[in-house]
């Protein structure tokens, strides 16, 4: 049985950026018992077109970071992060570590009548194949077609998640998917999920949109529970948010995500 204090650590989450909240909220949905400490490196935002090399180095010092401030386990919320560090993340540090691709991955084979797969990403993630390679293990009779998508996310961190540029960027980002008759869209950015709305105006329902925050949070309550590592206590779990860097711009983007439970942003020094 793990000793009761680490029980009642807080759970490590980290991104590139504020997209990751995506994940924390998710998180916060499933498991409302615990306590999380997020960290978003605003600083070094986008990962997205950065080398693997510099994207690992990152991670690690992300994962330090939060492991510094004693957290029982590490989520890697950024797709990017995910992709090229996992497995180094989880052979270095001491705590559990988890990604989003394998939630994401499972939550699109869930549906066994898929056939014809898109995934959108970031540069490095696209590049990484990590999404492609994983699907193709599970299922080599699918079609998969990949497509990276980098100004989405400056898009949706303006804010303009329903401006025609947006949509116009969109359309044409998506049209050789949809020319190979993509099924299921696997939206694998912490960021895509604030697209759904319109994603769903613009395909009308006809494919399947993978989001894997949900996933994401059931891999960890999974986790918690195998290793019993539940937060016990009844008091209200704390949310800490740290950025690397505190701009205006960055705290509104994380009551959007947060609403006033965000409470006072921290400043990280990693
Ligand atoms: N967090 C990144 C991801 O999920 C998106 C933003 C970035 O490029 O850093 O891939």
């Amino acid at each position: 049985m793990p000793a009761k204090d680490l029980r009642s650590a807080p759970l490590g989450v980290f991104d590139s950026g504020v997209g990751g909240l995506t994940v924390v909220r998710a998180l916060r949905e499933l498991l409302p018992g615990e306590s999380i400490i997020y960290l978003g490196d605003t600083a070094r935002v986008p990962y997205g077109s950065k080398s693997p090399d510099t994207i690992r180095r990152y991670a690690v010092e992300d994962t330090q970071f939060l492991t510094r401030l004693g957290v029982k386990a590490v989520v890697a919320a950024c797709n990017t992060a995910t992709a090229h560090a996992l497995q180094l993340l989880q052979s270095t540090f001491r705590v559990p570590v988890i990604g989003v691709l394998e939630p994401g991955v499972e939550a699109t084979l869930a549906d066994p009548a898929c056939q014809r797969v898109g995934i959108i990403g970031t540069e490095g993630t696209i590049r990484s194949s990590a999404y492609q390679y994983s699907l193709a293990m599970r299922r080599p009779d699918l079609r998969i077609h990949a497509a990276a998508t980098p100004l989405l996310v400056p898009f949706i961190e303006e804010g303009w998640t329903e401006h025609p540029a947006l949509k116009a960027v969109l359309r044409d980002y998506l049209k050789p998917l949809l020319d190979k008759g993509v099924d299921t869209l696997v939206l694998a950015c912490t960021h895509y999920p604030l697209l759904i709305p319109v994603l769903k105006k613009m395909l009308g329902g006809k494919i399947r949109l993978v989001d894997s925050a949900s996933t994401c949070a059931a891999h960890v309550r999974s986790l918690l529970d195998s290793h019993d590592l539940r937060r016990a206590a009844k008091s209200k779990p704390s949310l800490e948010i740290y950025l690397t860097d505190l701009s205006e711009k960055a705290e509104v983007m994380v009551r959007r995500f947060l609403g006033d439970d965000a409470g006072k942003v921290k400043m990280a020094v990693l």
